[in-house]
């Protein structure tokens, strides 16, 4: 590998030349533009094995710098085999994040403004753009405008604010006097079901509510919240003498992505006096789309909300949004000034810094606002719409082969196993071969998506339903049409009758 001409070292200080800048920049802008051509060629999930990449680079810095058109070689030949690629048609794990055209261009400015938002003064753009593109947000989705908007990395941070809001809420001077030892508190709880997803437990964790302190509510068949059973628990530490003080609805949940009934949740919430939350983080973004409207039922209610569009919305990760109804209470849970960040205009302007952990902040209201401007609400909507489509297009097809059974598609992602139709009957005839054929076909659906993920065309994952394995296919990513689904259910078909029939040497049933 060549050392960089001398001028260009760290010997003689100073930063890339702008003529290098323009150089490389316009060879990174190539690559990334043929990367998004061409990112159908790339396996979805990335082929290497443990240390792989770190076995291939060096163990310590390079003593002198290194032309840059190397290092951008050592990313395309060692860094980018290691590459998960979330940017593919065909990726439709989790909940898949697409960096759109535009949300890459906002990044890379962003990247180049190199701002923090901490205060109004230190860069007025981001926070009066993040006002704004958040007021736009929330107008598409149909939040009411008296939420307060504030973007934080990911959902697990804006839900751990909202909770720290929820516990300042008490007014129990938890804030001043930290909860240990004090034999003046009583223990809090905190409400949200079996299905939430565990970014709840961690910031109960977190903000010293333990895990003992969260009660995870029974869900219904369709894994929605049961209200009988959260009343229940409610009424029950009443009488231990805890203090319920949070619930946690999710409309979307990360498994199935069942919608708890907020407007229920809401009353339950306003008779007890307890803070609302709605977890939204996938979900959310489908209330843009008008016949998707019903699923912000009883949101006005909320204390607060999260909506991710690093999910659902095109953005690349990470930013987060939370709404709030109660900012007041966010800023009285984390505000705190020292000398040295005090400015002439505090009582004019917000300050993003208080209403959060943290001090320095990205400016990324600015992708939001490109990628919102870029495709304007119709594309967004269009977008979203399709994909809703997509997903009970693959419901329809699953549902004609008798060998599958398919959960109800609530948004864009699909659950679903693979179920002979052969072993259903035997069960009904015998249910004494219950156990032997509920642990085949997990064993047999765990297998089905390790064999289609591991030839890199496509990348499902799984998640569990009353202790049945279903494969979960989910569809966010702005370039997935129906072909690349229909391609991904012929595959899977394929896997899963070969597979079945090796495994059935070994299935004593009969
Ligand atoms: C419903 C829900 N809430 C929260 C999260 C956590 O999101 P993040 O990765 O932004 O913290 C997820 C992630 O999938 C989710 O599905």
């Amino acid at each position: 590998m060549k050392e960089a001409p001398e001028k260009e070292t760290l010997q003689s200080f100073g930063d890339m030349t702008p003529e290098d800048f323009k150089k490389y920049g316009y060879q990174a802008i190539d690559w990334i533009a043929e990367y998004m051509k061409n990112i159908e060629s790339y396996p979805v999930l990335s082929q290497v094995q443990p240390s792989e990449i770190k076995n291939k680079l060096p163990k310590s810095a390079p003593k002198q710098g290194i032309e840059f058109e190397d290092i951008l070689n050592d990313f395309k030949k060692t860094i980018v085999p290691g590459i998960t690629h979330w940017n593919s048609p065909n990726f439709f794990a989790y909940f898949p994040v697409t960096a759109s055209g535009p949300g890459i261009l906002g990044e890379l400015l962003c990247a180049a403004l190199n701002v923090n938002g901490m205060l109004w003064k230190t860069s007025p753009s981001v926070t009066e753009l993040e006002e704004v593109s958040l007021s736009w947000l929330r107008q598409m989705i149909g939040i009411k405008d008296d939420f307060f908007g504030i973007i934080y990395d990911t959902a697990s941070i804006s839900t751990m604010h909202a909770i720290a809001a929820a516990r300042e809420a008490l007014n129990l001077k938890i804030r001043e006097k930290g909860m240990a030892g004090r034999k003046d508190l009583l223990p809090l709880r905190l409400y949200t079901s079996s299905e939430a997803h565990s970014s709840v437990e961690k910031a109960a964790i977190t903000l010293g509510i333990g895990q003992e302190g969260v009660r995870k509510v029974a869900v219904d068949d369709s894994c929605q919240m049961d209200i009988k059973a959260l009343v229940n628990l409610i009424e029950e530490d009443i009488k231990e003498g805890c203090i319920p003080f949070c619930v946690v609805a999710t409309v979307g949940t990360t498994s199935t992505t069942a919608i708890d009934p907020v407007g229920l949740i809401s009353d339950i919430c306003k008779k007890y006096k307890m803070w609302l939350h709605v977890d939204s983080a996938y979900g959310g973004s489908a209330a843009i789309v008008p016949e998707m409207k019903y699923i912000i039922d009883g949101w006005k209610d909320a204390d607060s909300i999260v909506v991710n569009p690093h999910k659902w919305f095109f953005t690349p990760i990470d930013i987060s949004v939370l709404y709030c109804k109660r900012p007041e209470i966010l800023k009285r849970a984390f505000s705190l000034i020292p000398e040295y960040l005090k400015t002439n205009n505090d009582n004019d302007v917000t300050n993003l810094m208080d209403y959060g952990i943290q001090l320095g902040r990205r400016f990324r209201a600015l992708k939001l606002w490109m990628i919102m401007s870029y495709f304007g609400q119709e594309g967004l909507i269009n977008r979203i719409r399709e994909h809703i489509r997509i997903a009970r297009e693959l419901k329809n097809w699953i549902d004609k082969n008798k060998d599958y059974s398919a959960l109800q598609v609530a948004f864009s992602t699909v659950c679903f196993r693979y179920l002979p139709r052969d072993l259903k009957e035997q069960v009904q005839k015998d249910n004494s071969k219950e156990e032997i054929v509920h642990n085949y076909l997990n064993d047999l659906n765990e297998k089905i998506m390790n064999s289609v993920n591991s030839t890199g065309k496509i990348y499902i994952s799984h998640t569990k339903v009353q202790d049945n394995l279903n494969l979960r296919l989910s569809i966010t990513n702005i370039k997935t049409t129906e072909e690349h689904v229909k391609q991904a259910w012929i595959l899977i078909q394929k896997h899963a009758e070969k597979i079945d029939s090796e495994m059935r040497k070994g299935l004593q049933i009969k």
